[in-house]
């Protein structure tokens, strides 16, 4: 398997915007502009959101994702979802990982692996987040530091079950900022993600898993980035709140 016949997922990642009425009207102004997508089309938006969203998504291409999800079954933890509410609200992905919540919220690797171990368990296909810090890639350690947050990220996952899994790529320094991965990074950073998962898994199995980037992606750069040979998508942060910036790029996954 390569580039051609793995598949392409672009995913927006909303963060702490919209309200339901809100997500209502975006994914309606969506619907239409996205219909024709020969990739798919994902949005990871707010717990408080997601009914609203699946219901303006039903019938259409675009699956609706949560942004984080709980390890444990049940329990004890307030404030917190689990995998089995997810799956029973119907959503189908979950946002694992990302910087922001290693940054602001005390996600660790190991977090992140029970996370991911709980969502693919329950059914859901987890978008796990790795991604180096400026300081990290300035001192030279960007390989390093991606194969062992995409190796902590899945331990005790099998072959089996990397099938519910995307690897998204998101350098700290070019999320939010305006400042992109060039392709060759971008690039570069997914294939060090998929040689990591080789170096567990062989490299077979590393050329089916999809790996997205996600750091400034938007309606200018989305076709030299998601042209890489290593880059099957991406996750969109700021430009998936603007239904025509987030259709250019569905289209550009698409070709
Ligand atoms: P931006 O696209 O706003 O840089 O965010 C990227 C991101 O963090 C997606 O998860």
């Amino acid at each position: 398997m390569n580039k051609a016949t793995r598949q392409a997922v672009i995913a927006g990642n909303w963060k702490m915007n919209k309200t339901p009425a809100q997500a209502t009207a975006l994914i309606n102004e969506m619907k239409p502009l996205v219909a024709e997508a020969d990739c798919k089309v994902v949005l990871c938006v707010p717990f408080i959101d997601i009914p609203a969203a699946i219901e303006a998504a039903k019938g259409s291409n675009i699956e609706i994702g949560a942004e984080n999800v709980h390890f444990k079954a049940n329990g004890a933890y307030t404030g917190e979802i689990s995998a089995e509410m997810l799956v029973e609200a119907g959503v189908k992905y979950v946002v694992i990982g990302h910087s922001e919540r290693r940054q602001y919220f005390g996600e660790t690797d190991q977090t992140v692996n029970l996370r991911t171990l709980a969502a693919v368990n329950a059914g859901l296909t987890a978008i796990v987040c790795v991604g180096e810090t400026l300081e990290q890639r300035e001192l030279g350690y960007t390989e390093t530091l991606l194969k062992f947050q995409t190796k902590m990220a899945l331990t005790n996952i099998s072959a089996e079950q990397l099938k519910n899994i995307i690897v998204a790529y998101e350098p700290v320094w070019a999320i939010g900022t305006g400042v992109t991965a060039t392709a060759e990074q971008a690039d570069e950073g997914n294939g060090f993600v998929r040689e990591a998962i080789a170096e567990v898994y062989g490299k077979e199995v590393a050329e089916t898993v999809t790996i997205q980037y996600g750091g400034s992606m938007n309606a200018k750069n989305a076709d030299e980035l998601v042209a890489k040979v290593n880059v099957d998508g991406g996750l969109i942060g700021g430009a998936s709140l603007k239904a025509e910036d987030f259709a250019v790029i569905v289209k550009a996954a698409s070709k």
